[in-house]
């Protein structure tokens, strides 16, 4: 059972099949007690510290703010005497910002609902247990609903929160976390993911000292700069040893992502919406519903971290048809022609492509109104007759009858200054009546929280997918929100528009796979800036960054398969010099790193010598060979060449253990070096295992290493396989 109530004890214990998350009731007061390593006894209460100077206020009124200001509280609130960060601050219709919701209730059910209008983890009967605890202000009559779900083969807890108003009166939510989460410092660090445009989710590391240090994304998007993710972790954990508490955050917009220690040494970890122009009225019956936080434990290091992630991820996150199988190799024309390209010229990539055994098409921006630059046309979504003689569908068919799948690139969210949309709705773009609307990418961003500007949205895309066989889509979001208002929002609600934005993106893709079930759909924006288990509900995939360099990708792709399984990572194999940085690295370490992800090119074929398309062919075979074991197989990170500057090496291993596959890049070559030693994990020890010809025990593999010979050249890379025997 994974949830049980203790009554005596006053006690929640939720069990996964090695952790613990304990929660005790005070006087009211839920307490967290402890997270961590799976413990079976329920006394453990003491170490909430309520006996501790000042104790409770039942038994220490006059102390009252100091009980407050230590008790580890499962879901702090804002105004009554807790001054560590706050989960929840909500201002009364009089203008006064305090609450104090006490234990009333709570249930206790198999599976698990969806959140209404927002993307969620889900699971059967079977799989997981919720457990939901309300809580009750009774000055404002609001109704706080903690939910925590066990999912407890996966080893996951995750949880959200819901406000009701069950007063006569409106109040305003200036602030709504999903989780928080107090413990004693045992030396931690802190782990999180940040980046720019081009290279996005690199890990850094820090200690954690007094006071708060903060990630986060006012941005509208959850953004190439931060990450919705944050582990603390013991000093110098690893990839195998030291234990790790994360949180991801199941949304795509803005977030905050905080550590806190305080006077005490003990830390609150704490995640969700940014407070930061975040206001929403919540009039009397109605409710609001804050995104979904998925907690994961380690008490072996980062790897089996990663790996939790992994597992649940493809299996109680991503919907779509496709996340258990081999995606089709796709050649996308970004790289190959910008703006630049006629429908004749999409066909000599399509039969180029075909012939080296790539799988589908894929015309990216430029298709559409009168785009030939980045300053214009959004929101004109048909077809420009100049570029694509014949119309679209004529070019489908074309496409279609010389073997390859069709795909198309849209940016729904957006609209040009230069375009006949704006030109008849110009309040339909985000706007602050009176003020320049600043430009980005000389464009504007329309406003998803009206609904006639979702269905116009939803009709314009639908019409193209239903005029012709559209197999895959490529959904981009080029800028970030600004000016933030809402010519159709009330005053005391402008403060909504960031997240009804959200819930208007993901009302539209929820709307375009219910009518499309069979679409492929490929997040995108500008590169990686919405890669987030909030999108990964929608689409299997997301672009992962405009830096296609190799080199460059192995650090972008390393932070995004900390938690991302790398059938999710958008990776295509480009040219060089590289577009990005301007590096040339050879055809075959640029094939090794897409073969990491959904793999695909973005290139022109049509310009690639005989012994390139040689190299696609092999790569092509590669990729049918290898795919099943890179998209279901269990991840290992052994040495990260952010650490040593030379080496980057990871590997796959099927779930029986039998299969196994060794990526390794020689970023720099050395000097006078012979071999080095690769010491490899998550292989059985005991069995036996054959590489290059040569038999291995399992145990010799992981313990002894092999040696691989140092090569010529920097950017080598090479992929080994390890059989079963
Ligand atoms: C940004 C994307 O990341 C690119 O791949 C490309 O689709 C461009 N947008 C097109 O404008």
């Amino acid at each position: 059972m994974g949830i049980v109530f203790d009554e005596q004890q006053n006690v929640f214990m939720l069990q996964t099949k090695s952790t613990t998350y304990a929660i005790g009731i005070v006087e009211g007061y839920l307490g967290h007690i402890y997270y961590g390593r799976r413990v079976d006894s329920r006394d453990i209460k003491y170490l909430l510290r309520y006996e501790e100077n000042p104790k409770t206020p039942k038994v220490n009124q006059r102390e009252k703010n100091s009980f407050l200001d230590q008790f580890p509280m499962e879901y702090p609130e804002h105004g009554m005497g807790d001054y560590r960060e706050a989960a929840l601050c909500i201002r009364s219709l009089g203008g006064y910002r305090a609450s104090e919701s006490l234990y009333q209730s709570h249930w206790i059910q198999k599976g698990k609902k969806p959140l209404e209008g927002l993307p969620a983890s889900f699971g059967t009967e079977r799989e997981c247990e919720t457990l939901c605890i309300t809580c009750f202000d009774p000055i404002l009559h609001m109704e706080v609903e903690l939910y925590y779900t066990v999912f407890e083969e996966a080893d996951v807890i995750t949880r959200h929160v819901q406000v009701q108003n069950k007063g006569k009166e409106a109040f305003y939510i200036e602030k709504i976390l999903s989780a928080s989460m107090d413990f004693d410092d045992r030396d931690f660090e802190l782990l999180s993911l940040h980046g720019s445009w081009a290279r996005e989710r690199h890990i850094q590391r820090t200690s954690i000292g007094y006071g708060r240090q903060n990630m986060g994304s006012i941005k509208g998007e959850s953004s190439h700069q931060e990450h919705p993710f944050l582990a603390v972790l013991t000093k110098g954990a690893n990839q195998e040893f030291g234990e790790v508490y994360s949180m991801n955050f199941v949304y795509s917009g803005n977030f905050i992502a905080q550590v806190e220690k305080d006077q005490f040494d003990r830390i609150r970890m704490s995640m969700g919406i940014h407070p930061e122009g975040f206001c929403w009225k919540l009039e009397v019956g109605e409710r609001f519903i804050a995104p979904e936080v998925v907690l994961v434990y380690s008490d072996k290091g980062l790897g089996k971290m990663t790996r939790t992630y992994h597992d649940f991820y493809r299996n109680h996150l991503i919907r779509s048809p496709y996340k258990d199988k081999k995606r089709p190799i796709l050649i996308n024309n970004w790289e190959a022609t910008y703006f630049d390209f006629h429908e004749q010229k999409l066909l000599e990539i399509a039969k180029e492509a075909k012939e080296v055994g790539i799988e589908m098409l894929v015309m990216d921006d430029g298709w559409f109104g009168k785009r030939n630059a980045d300053d214009s046309s959004l929101g004109d979504w048909f077809v420009n007759e100049d570029k694509i003689k014949g119309g679209l569908k004529q070019l489908v068919d074309q496409v279609n009858a010389l073997g390859l799948q069709f795909g198309i690139w849209f940016e729904p969210e957006m609209v040009s200054p230069d375009s006949d949309l704006f030109r008849e709705h110009e309040d339909w773009a985000i706007q602050i009546p009176k003020r320049e609307i600043t430009q980005s990418r000389a464009q504007y961003v329309l406003d998803l929280s009206r609904k006639e500007v979702v269905d116009y949205v939803y009709e314009a895309v639908a019409k193209i997918l239903r005029s012709t066989n559209i197999a895959y889509v490529k959904w981009d979001m080029n800028r970030q929100l600004t000016t933030l208002g809402s010519v159709a929002l009330p005053a005391d609600r402008q403060g909504e528009l960031y997240h009804r934005y959200m819930l208007g993106v993901y009302e539209l893709q929820e709307r375009i796979l219910q009518e499309f079930p069979k679409l492929l759909l490929e997040n995108c924006s500008g590169g990686g800036a919405r890669f987030d288990p909030g999108m990964l509900y929608y689409s299997p995939q997301i672009w992962c960054s405009d830096d296609t360099d190799a080199i460059e990708r192995l650090l972008i792709q390393e932070g995004t398969a900390l938690i991302y399984p790398v059938s999710t990572i958008g990776a295509h194999v480009s040219v060089c010099p590289n577009h990005i940085v301007g590096r040339n690295t050879p055809f075959q370490t640029r094939g090794n790193v897409a073969l990491c992800g959904t793999f695909g090119y973005e290139l022109d074929i049509t310009k690639l010598s005989r012994e390139e398309k040689e190299l696609i062919k092999q790569q092509v075979v590669n990729y049918h060979t290898y795919n099943e074991l890179i998209r279901e197989g269990d991840y290992y990170r052994l040495i990260s060449y952010s650490d040593n500057k030379y080496y980057d090496s990871y590997m796959f291993v099927n779930k029986e253990k039998t299969n196994a596959l060794l990526f390794d890049t020689q970023i720099l070559a050395r000097p006078n070096r012979k071999s080095r030693n690769l010491r490899l994990q998550g292989l059985e020890a005991t069995k036996m295992y054959m590489i290059e010809g040569k038999q291995y025990s399992g145990a010799v593999l992981m313990n002894v290493g092999i040696l691989l010979p140092e090569e010529q050249g920097d950017f080598m890379s090479r992929v080994i396989q390890i059989k079963g025997v």
